[in-house]
């Protein structure tokens, strides 16, 4: 590390040694070394950096959706990378090729599979690769890379399992995973999008391997900035213990309608909304098989657990309003009033006795609770000018 006083202001024309004054959107984009001597240097000097933050972010790249009024504040960054391909030795879910899911489409709604010795094996060992591949694409998240990196990440620990990333043409889905920053409550398409200090980012893994799926999620602080802001910290972590209080309840005979009821309860006594058109749903030879498992108390879901049964519960809660709306792409679902969301989910098995959270973290998994904080925690940073 430099001598502080080596350090030479960023300011145009500037020969002053810069202070501790940084520009805010460097340290959001994860650019160091931008110093200034003052406030003034940096404003008058606005112009010309701010240059270096749309080269940080690439050439050619561009919104595709220009006069969509946007709720928030992220925006897509296309292009989309090339379409990923797989080894022909991998086995595919019936979407891969057509982007249908024929089998899925045909389903009743309401019978609920019970899987025997052999499926329940290999549900766990799609759900142990699910989880592998969680981890080791969330450890990729930092300020400064794409969501698009993370999808190769996804894509390629997948590949190296022999695991088929079940999103990956689903009803024509074009990545590997979904990624979903901030206001976006789920379905976030993976794209040219550079990771600021302060987002907050679900990762929704699929996976498909020896016929059987497993879906995992979990919501992650990008760089220390978010884990300061109060807002965000209240909707992860409540977010995340409104999907364990919910899991506590898994056991044979107990009504499915029963879940929505704890995760409605902890959420409103955090102030936070249920997105209550998203649910759980039953997972297995195929990818959203019934039972749907609705996140809210007073639903009329039908069903009870049974030995042998797998499903998932995923509740997204919400600090603004419960509503949404569509990108112009037909998937990144957001809120209305460009508020955070967070999600968690884990694919579960009912037991004789209770339940095996198949996509159990482990030990080493990245992310994990965080205490929420009281205060929101300030760091010295210029201001005075905005925008990217
Ligand atoms: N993983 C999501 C779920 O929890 C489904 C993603 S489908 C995709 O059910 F096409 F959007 F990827
Ligand atoms: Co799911």
């Amino acid at each position: 590390m430099a001598d502080l006083s080596e350090r030479k202001c960023q300011g145009v024309d500037c020969a002053n040694n810069a202070g501790t004054l940084q520009c805010p959107t460097c340290l959001k984009l994860g650019l160091k070394d931008s110093y200034f001597c003052s406030q003034d240097c940096f404003k008058k000097s606005w112009n010309e950096h701010k240059a270096l933050h749309k080269k940080a972010q690439g050439p050619g790249l561009y919104n595709p959706f220009p006069t969509y009024s946007f709720t928030g504040s992220v925006r897509p960054v296309y292009p989309l990378s090339p379409h990923r391909t797989l080894p022909k030795s991998i086995r595919r879910p019936d979407w891969a090729e057509t982007g249908i899911p024929k089998g899925e489409r045909r389903l009743s709604r309401t019978k609920i599979d019970i899987l025997d010795a052999a499926g329940q094996e290999a549900m766990r060992k799609v759900c142990r690769f699910a989880r592998e591949v969680l981890d080791i694409t969330a450890a990729a998240i930092k300020p400064g890379i794409t969501t698009d990196n993370l999808d190769e990440v996804c894509h390629n620990a997948s590949v190296e399992r022999n695991c088929y990333p079940s999103p990956l043409n689903y009803n024509h889905f074009p990545k590997s995973l979904c990624t979903s920053p901030n206001e976006v409550v789920c379905h976030g398409i993976p794209d040219q999008r550079i990771l600021l200090d302060g987002d907050i980012l679900n990762l929704d893994i699929s996976l498909y391997h020896g016929g059987y799926h497993a879906d995992v999620n979990e919501t992650y602080y990008v760089g220390d900035r978010a884990k300061a802001d109060p807002d965000s910290v209240r909707v992860v972590e409540t977010t995340r213990e409104c999907l364990d209080k919910a899991i506590e309840l898994v056991k044979p005979g107990m009504p499915i309608r029963e879940f929505g009821k704890v995760i409605e309860e902890h959420a409103k006594s955090r102030n936070c909304k249920i997105m209550t058109n998203w649910g759980g749903h039953g997972i297995n030879t195929e990818f959203h098989p019934p039972p749907w498992i609705p996140h809210y108390s007073k639903n009329k879901a039908v069903g009870v657990c049974k030995p042998g049964m797998a499903f998932t519960i995923e509740p997204i809660l919400t600090v603004g309003k419960p509503r949404e709306v569509y990108w112009p792409d037909d998937w990144t679902n957001v809120t209305i009033d460009g508020k955070r969301t967070a999600q968690f989910e884990h694919t579960l098995l009912v037991t004789e006795t209770g339940v095996e959270v198949l996509t159990a973290r482990n030990e080493n998994s990245p992310g994990g609770p965080i205490p929420i904080p009281t205060t929101t925690e300030k760091t010295e940073t210029a201001n005075g000018a905005s925008g990217v």
